[in-house]
């Protein structure tokens, strides 16, 4: 788009950044112009393989080059979040990696510091923002689907956590590293549920590990079921592995058969697929092909809800940080529900 021209300058340079933000950010043309990480060979590293044209030592020397219409993307870990935050100025324009802080009440002071600097905070909560969503969006905005009703988000696969060394000593890893993409998705398309019911679960053969499975009920009341169920310890190779989101509604619905968890980290394709009731007598259910994925192509779109509020083309990016406490709030009530437990059958 011509007007998305705000220069980013980006915080941190570790997986995310090379894998997805800015292998998206080329695909989209946007304008990145330099780079901090507290780790400089990896910056240096990143500016020279995405050729940027600054690397900086620190944030004050970031901060001393970048323009007020610059736009921040800080992908460090959640820990480091609100001191990046902190130290960034009054007004600005920023994109923080999710989750937004390891917590709810992270999440509320994130909001809070944003609201008292009048910056503008989005929150890279992109599977809303992924090509099959976008065109299931499409669909649904068309009105080919009638009214949502169902929502599955089911994922049967083998993650291999070990790769991620400081989720041993988390002590929230599945919904707050993973399901939190689905619920953000779901609240995206249904709004907020009405309350959150949850069993998060851990796994036998990873018991260094808090819970990596789990089942999480998203409650819309009496017409409208969302549900998330996830099993990452599906070690018995690709042949039964799954993952798809489901989306029915009164008069369409679709399959969207998502491949980058399935084999990981080679992820086999996409497939979308649906059926809409209003096609004739004997309705056929379809393919669609679409260009992208989720990696890296829904990492356009989180950036440019930021760069069109910088531009003023909109007053607030979609994925505001007032929009993704609510994302936070529904995961806060997961871990609460599943801390709680169900109804015991031998207390009635
Ligand atoms: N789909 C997604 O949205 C997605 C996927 C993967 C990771 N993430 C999130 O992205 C964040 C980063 O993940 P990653 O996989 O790139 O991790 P990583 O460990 O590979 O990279 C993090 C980088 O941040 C740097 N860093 C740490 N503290 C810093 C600070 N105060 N200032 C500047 N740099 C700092 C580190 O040196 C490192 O290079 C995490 O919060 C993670 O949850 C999101």
């Amino acid at each position: 788009m011509q007007s998305l021209t705000a220069p980013i300058y980006i915080i941190g340079a570790g997986g995310i950044v090379n894998a997805a933000h800015l292998p998206a950010y080329a695909i989209a043309g946007y304008d990145v112009q330099g780079i901090y990480d507290i780790d400089s060979a990896k910056a240096k590293a990143t500016a020279h393989t995405f050729s940027l044209p600054h690397v900086f030592e620190s944030v004050e020397e970031m901060l001393a080059q970048a323009p007020v219409n610059a736009v921040f993307d800080v992908a460090v870990p959640g820990s480091q979040i609100i001191p990046v935050l902190q130290q960034l100025p009054q007004g600005a324009a920023v994109l923080l990696q999710k989750p937004m802080g390891e917590n709810y009440n992270e999440a509320k002071q994130i909001l809070a510091l944003s609201e008292s600097r009048k910056m503008t905070v989005a929150i890279n909560f992109q599977l809303r923002y992924a090509p099959y969503i976008l065109a299931a969006k499409d669909l649904i905005n068309k009105d080919c689907l009638g009214t949502l009703n169902d929502i599955e988000i089911n994922v049967n696969v083998y993650t291999p956590w070990h790769l991620w060394n400081f989720l041993l000593a988390s002590p929230r890893v599945e919904i707050l590293y993973h399901s939190i993409h689905y619920i953000d998705l779901i609240r995206n398309l249904l709004g907020n549920p009405q309350t959150v019911y949850a069993k998060t679960t851990r796994h036998p053969a990873m018991p260094q590990l808090a819970s990596v499975r789990s089942n999480i009920i998203m409650d819309y009341g009496d017409m409208v079921r969302a549900n998330i169920l996830t099993n990452h310890c599906h070690h018995y190779g690709g042949l039964k592995q799954q993952s798809y989101i489901k989306l029915e509604g009164s008069k369409g619905a679709i399959i969207i058969y998502f491949g980058a968890l399935i084999n990981y980290p080679r992820g086999v394709a996409d497939r979308f697929e649906y059926i809409l009731l209003d096609d004739g007598a004997t309705p056929q259910w379809r393919t669609m092909n679409i260009e992208g994925s989720w990696f890296p192509h829904a990492f356009i779109g989180s950036m440019e809800q930021v760069l069109m509020a910088a531009a003023g083309l909109v007053n607030k990016p979609d994925n505001a940080a007032e929009d993704c406490i609510h994302t936070m709030a529904c995961l806060e009530a997961a871990y609460i529900s599943s801390a709680q437990g169900g109804i015991r059958p031998d207390s009635l």
